[in-house]
C-alpha cells in the first residue's frame, strides 16, 4: 500500500521587518516543530524585503534570500505565500498585493487602510486568480475576530458589530481619566511612548478604527467595503470634565465603533460615545481592544485581547498562514467577493440618548432658551444638571431621551445662535449595549 504523499513547506516571503514582521520571523523560527506538525507541512521564510538590510532587529535574517523591492519578492517561485506588513494604502502595498495575487501566490496582510481603500477590488482578484487573501492582522492585533465571524458564527445573521479597535485612543481615555490628566498631556504621554502612528490622526482622528471596522461590516453584512460611509469623529475634543461627568452617571467614554444593518440602510459610526461603566466595553482599560458581535441565534459574544504590538499581532497573521498551510480557502470577506452587495448608506441614524455638556452665560431665562431650542428640535430632555461654579458661567449637563444625531445637530447649531452659550457645546451619543 502507497503512503499518501506529504505536503511540501510552505515558503512565505514577507514583506516588511518592523515590529509585526519580526514577530512573525520569531513565530516562525520558536515553534517550527508545533506548527509543522498542526499544520502537517513545514512553515520556512523563503525570502524576506523592508528598507534597510543592515539594521539590527534582534533577529537573524542570514538564512532568508533578501530583496530590495517588494515586487520582486512577489513574483519568486520560491515563495508560495507573501506576507505584506509595510502598510500605506497605496504605492507599494499595493503593487506587492496586487502582483503576488496574479502571480499565483496567497496573501496575508495586516493593511487596514489599504483593505479599507481597496479591498473589494483586491478580493475579486484573488478569486479570479483562485488565491486566497487574508487580513486576520487588520483588524484588533490579536483577537481571532475575522474568523469567529467568518467561521464560528457563519450561522448567524448579525445584528450589529461594535467595537474599541484602537488602543492608543482607549489608553488615552482611559488614562485621562486614572491619573485625571487633560487630553495634551496624555497625548504627549503616548507620542512618548511610541503608541502614535507616524500621522496621529490615523488614531485619535478615527480613521484606523474606522478602517477596521468597515471590514467588519463587509463580512457582517454582506456588503462592500464602504469606509468613506464610516462617519468618523475623533477623541481630540473629549476633556477631562467630560469623563468624570460620565463617570458620576455611571457611564465609560470609549471611542466606540458601531455598525448595524436598518431600514434606511447600513450605520457605520466610529465615535466617542458613553457606554455603561459596568459592560465589559465601559470596563476595557488602556490599549486593549475589544469586540461585540451581535448574532440572531448566538447573542452577543465579546472578544477581548491586545489590539496591536509584536506578539498579538504576529499572532494573527500566522493564524491566516496555518488556515492557508492547511489548505483552508475561505473567501476574503466570508461569501464571494462579487455577490457583497452595495448598500445604501443610512443618512439618518438609529436614535439614542445624548449627553449635551455647555457652558452658559449665568443671566435670567438662560436655560430656558436650551429648553426651547431641544423642545423646537424635537428633543426631549430627559436629566438637566447645573453644576456649582463661582463666575459668569454656568456649566450644564443635559441627558437627553431618544434622538437622532440630526436633532441633535439642529440642536447643537441652534445653540451657537441662541446668544447664551459659550464656546462649543459637547454631544456624545449615549450607546445601548
Ligand atoms: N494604532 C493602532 C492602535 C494599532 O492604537 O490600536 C494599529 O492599527
Amino acid at each position: 500500500m502507497s503512503t499518501p504523499s506529504r505536503p511540501g513547506p510552505l515558503r512565505l516571503g514577507i514583506a516588511g521587518l518592523g515590529t509585526v514582521g519580526v514577530g512573525v520571523v520569531k513565530i516562525v523560527a520558536q515553534h517550527a516543530d508545533l506548527l509543522a506538525l498542526r499544520a502537517g507541512r513545514p512553515i520556512t521564510i523563503s525570502a524576506v524585503c523592508a528598507t534597510s538590510r543592515t539594521k539590527d532587529r534582534g533577529i537573524d535574517i542570514a538564512p532568508y534570500a533578501w530583496e530590495d523591492d517588494p515586487v520582486a519578492l512577489a513574483r519568486r517561485d520560491d515563495v508560495d505565500v507573501v506576507i505584506e506588513l509595510m502598510g500605506g494604502e497605496n504605492g507599494a502595498a499595493k503593487a506587492l498585493v496586487e502582483t503576488a495575487l496574479t502571480h499565483g501566490k496567497d496573501v496575508v496582510t495586516a493593511n487596514k487602510a489599504l483593505l479599507a481603500r481597496h479591498g473589494n477590488a483586491l478580493a475579486r482578484l484573488a478569486e479570479t486568480n483562485g488565491r486566497t487573501l487574508r487580513f486576520e492582522a487588520a483588524v484588533a492585533g490579536g483577537i481571532p475576530v475575522i474568523k469567529s465571524m467568518v467561521e464560528g458564527l457563519a450561522g448567524n445573521r448579525v445584528k450589529r458589530v461594535m467595537g474599541v479597535m484602537n488602543g492608543t485612543c482607549n489608553y488615552i481615555l482611559t488614562r485621562m481619566e486614572s491619573a485625571g490628566l487633560p487630553y495634551d498631556v496624555v497625548f504627549e504621554e503616548a507620542r512618548k511612548l511610541g503608541y502614535l502612528e507616524a500621522d496621529p490622526n490615523l488614531d485619535v482622528g478615527g480613521i484606523d478604527a474606522g478602517h477596521k471596522l468597515s471590514l467588519l461590516s463587509a463580512i457582517a453584512f454582506g456588503t462592500a467595503v464602504d469606509f468613506d460611509a464610516v462617519v468618523l469623529q475623533g477623541i481630540g475634543a473629549i476633556s477631562i470634565d467630560d469623563i468624570k461627568l460620565a463617570r458620576d452617571m455611571g457611564y465609560s467614554i470609549k471611542l466606540l465603533g458601531v455598525a448595524q444593518m436598518t431600514g434606511r440602510g447600513l450605520e457605520q459610526r466610529m465615535t466617542p460615545c458613553l457606554v455603561p461603566e459596568t459592560h465589559p466595553l465601559g470596563q476595557l482599560q488602556g490599549g486593549t481592544n475589544m469586540v461585540v458581535v451581535e448574532g440572531d441565534s448566538v447573542g452577543q459574544i465579546v472578544l477581548r485581547g491586545a489590539g496591536a504590538g509584536e506578539g498579538p499581532t504576529a499572532s494573527a497573521v500566522m493564524g491566516d498562514v496555518m488556515d492557508i498551510a492547511r489548505g483552508l480557502r475561505l473567501p476574503t470577506f466570508g461569501q464571494p467577493a462579487d455577490t457583497l452587495t452595495e448598500a445604501p448608506a443610512a443618512v439618518v441614524g438609529t436614535g439614542a440618548s445624548w449627553y449635551l455638556r455647555m457652558t452658559l452665560l449665568d443671566k435670567p431665562g438662560a436655560l430656558a432658551k436650551i429648553a426651547t431650542i431641544l423642545g423646537d428640535a424635537g428633543v426631549s430632555i430627559d436629566r438637566m444638571r447645573q453644576y456649582s461654579h463661582d463666575d459668569a458661567h454656568a456649566p450644564v449637563l443635559i441627558v437627553t431621551h431618544k434622538a437622532t444625531s440630526d436633532d441633535i445637530a439642529l440642536a447643537l447649531a441652534r445653540f451657537g445662535e441662541s446668544g447664551v452659550v459659550v464656546g462649543q457645546p459637547m454631544a456624545l451619543r449615549i450607546e445601548e449595549v
